[in-house]
């Protein structure tokens, strides 16, 4: 096995909400003028990041969590552990439903960090607090 097989040990929740907020710089955001940044780590020992890439037709925008989860899964990394998330302004920036949803697809019990430019990062379990009963692959299985 060499070093590179290894499984690095999770981030830390500061690490992570410092590499979202890095990638928040990134966003393309000229209608809403509001930047997110999200760092999704992967149980494989990556971090992958994203932005909100908006659109002049607003509704082909997407969003920080999406470009970040997406990220990832075309890495070959589906199992996520944690993502962070850092919006404009003060307080925690929440997913969108919509994003809510994108993530439980591969991970119902991700740990969500939510932040603003100041002020308390709130934590989460999707599945749990986020999208309680919600609706996903194993579903359409039984
Ligand atoms: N946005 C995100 O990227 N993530 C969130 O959690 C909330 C909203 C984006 C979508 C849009 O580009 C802008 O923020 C304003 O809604």
């Amino acid at each position: 096995m060499s070093s590179q097989d290894r499984a690095l040990p999770p981030p830390s929740d500061a690490e992570l909400l410092d590499i979202a907020r890095a990638a928040r710089t990134t966003a393309y955001a000229p209608y809403s003028r509001f930047r997110v940044g999200a760092a999704i780590a992967t149980v494989d020992g990556r971090i992958l990041s994203g932005a909100n890439v908006e659109n002049a037709a607003y509704p082909a925008g997407v969003c920080a969590e999406r470009v970040a989860a997406s990220q990832a899964v075309v890495a070959g990394s589906r199992d996520f552990s944690a993502i962070a998330i850092v919006g404009d302004g003060a307080g925690p920036c929440t997913p969108c439903g919509m994003c809510r949803q994108f993530l439980y697809e591969f991970a119902p019990n991700l740990r969500v960090l939510a932040s603003g430019e100041e002020g308390a990062v709130r934590a989460y379990i999707l599945g749990r607090d986020l999208l309680p009963d919600g609706f996903g692959p194993r579903r359409l299985r039984t």
